[in-house]
């Protein structure tokens, strides 16, 4: 193969930009944002410096969970457009030297799939077996204690046969049976559908769940603290995160990097300890790049996030690529969950994202330090922590994009309900920061100039630097990085060489680093 050696591991260094599609741009007045809206905005992207996009579920849905319940993988939602124009979408990309990520979703379909309407209506079907089920426990109810996503138990009764069937999520998120070679064969042929017709790579959901325990043992009680991998007071060590799910990413490397131009896979790997996530590189023949959520739930301090970069970069086998992400469509934005909603510290936030050794994966609004909006209980849409009884729901972080300062943000028509309700106007706009040279937006575009500069098709490296308390120094490539984590000024041990770039005016003056402020100079 010919490739050159750029294209081979074109993510490595590289910044993808999350698009939640519904909510980018809408250009057909129904309120909700769409494909051709994302072709509309891509030299925005393109001067913003952005690489590629993931975009979330772009395929055919009864949208229970927003596409994450899928009917047609190998279609598009006809409320987001056209498989026209997402070939469009790519090759309009294409010409920006801008790739396209899809999101997939193996774990589970949608019960409105013909597979699972199938198992259902014809038990005696081949697709019964795409899915998990099992006769009742003796007492007639579920088969064991695995929980859903929503707390309930992750079984539902088939009353015709008899049988539950499995769903970690949503009972209308039926879970497939990996443990079943027509599956792994009905997802070879997907990724392949995708790949030929242009897709850079896929976002591959709950990638840590795939495989169940054959047996069907009940999940232990989670230890105590376990944050990330905990579920309603249970491990799910049995219910995901089980090994045979490595074969799979196995196999779809052997795939991905049977293009000329490989392509890539990048996995939610909702896994607490980084050994786990490691593990998900497999010898550097499994997924390229994997979701870190140690990193993105770690506390915004100094001494946190400098120990969990250490010990991910540490784990990670020799040439695969790290990513740094801090928002999602799931979480609190970082600007709120790590800034508080002040604007210092997600300036900081994107001046260490932007620098970290590896992919840079940054959520729609990020660059505008975008915060959470408060969605009042009456239009939430978010159907999944409505059933859990959170307080909290995910459209926090997924209302619509602000392009303008009018009252829709130049979402939609100004007469268009839009699904989710907008943020505050005065949080700024695309339009406004473009105008401010000292805008966040501005800064971040230039951290992205300067990363695509010092950075592209590289695995840089990295060394934690002696610093005061409250400030993470770090080398990494040709730079140097000192972040000041705190509400003080701190003195950094030496001047450092000449500031490329910083969060803002004023942010060093001499060997002082004002708070929350911070500076990239040359190493
Ligand atoms: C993770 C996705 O990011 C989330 O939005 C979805 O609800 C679950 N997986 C189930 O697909």
């Amino acid at each position: 193969m010919d490739t050159p050696e750029t294209e081979s591991r074109w993510w490595h260094g590289a910044t993808l930009y999350q698009i939640y599609v519904r909510s980018w741009q809408d250009t057909n007045d129904d309120g909700y944002g769409d494909l051709n809206g994302v072709t509309a905005h891509l030299d925005y992207l393109s001067w913003l410096g952005v690489d590629g996009v993931w975009l979330s579920p772009t395929m055919p849905s009864p949208d229970e969970d927003w596409g994450y319940d899928v009917s047609d993988y190998m279609g598009v939602h006809p409320e987001l457009g056209t498989l026209a124009d997402l070939d469009r979408l790519i090759a309009e990309a294409g010409q920006r030297d801008m790739r396209v990520l899809l999101d997939l979703v193996p774990n589970h379909t949608s019960s409105a799939h013909p597979w699972f309407v199938e198992a259902v209506s014809d038990p005696g079907s081949p697709h019964r077996e795409f899915y998990v089920w099992a006769d009742p426990a003796p007492d007639g109810g579920p088969p064991n204690n695995w929980l859903a996503a929503t707390g309930a138990p992750a079984w539902t009764l088939d009353e015709a046969s008899g049988q539950y069937y499995l769903h970690n999520f949503l009972p209308s998120q039926p879970d497939l049976n990996w443990w079943n070679p027509a599956v792994h064969q009905a997802f070879d042929d997907i990724l392949r559908f995708w790949f030929d017709r242009g897709v850079a790579g896929f976002r591959i959901d709950v990638a840590h769940g795939l495989y169940k325990d054959a047996q069907l043992r009940d999940d232990p009680p989670a230890p105590q603290g376990e944050l990330v991998r905990g579920r309603f007071g249970l491990a799910q060590v049995y219910s995901a995160n089980r090994p045979e799910s490595h074969g799979v990413f196995r196999d779809w490397r052997k795939i991905a990097e049977s293009y000329p131009v490989p392509r890539v896979l990048l996995g939610e790997t909702w896994v607490g300890d980084l050994d786990a996530l490691a593990a998900f590189h497999g010898q550097g023949d499994e997924l390229q790049l994997t979701f870190n959520f140690p990193f993105i739930f770690s506390p915004f301090t100094a001494e946190a996030l400098s120990a969990v970069v250490a010990e991910s970069l540490d784990k990670l086998p020799a040439g695969e690529c790290a990513v740094w992400t801090a928002s999602n469509h799931d979480i609190s934005r970082f600007p709120t969950r790590w800034g508080g909603g002040d604007e210092r510290r997600a300036r900081l936030g994107l001046l260490v994202l932007a620098t970290l050794p590896g992919t840079l994966v940054l959520y729609y609004g990020d660059e505008l330090g975008m915060t959470d909006v408060d969605v009042p209980h009456e239009l939430v849409r978010d159907r999944m922590r409505a059933e859990a009884g959170a307080r909290e729901s995910r459209d926090r972080a997924r209302t619509p994009m602000r392009w303008d300062p009018s009252p829709t943000g130049g979402f939609t028509g100004d007469q268009v309900q839009p699904w989710l309700p907008y943020g505050d106007p005065a949080s700024g706009s695309v339009a406004e920061m473009q105008a401010e040279p000292s805008s966040i937006l501005r800064l971040c575009r230039d951290l992205l100039g300067l990363r695509r500069r010092e950075f592209a098709g590289q695995l840089a490296s990295y060394a934690q630097r002696p610093a005061p308390r409250g400030v993470w120094a770090y080398e990494t490539g040709g730079l140097l990085v000192a972040a000041n984590f705190s509400d003080g000024p701190a003195t950094l041990d030496a001047p450092p060489g000449p500031v490329l770039l910083s969060t803002g005016e004023g942010a060093l003056d001499g060997q002082v680093l004002q708070p929350w402020a911070g500076v990239i100079a040359r190493a």
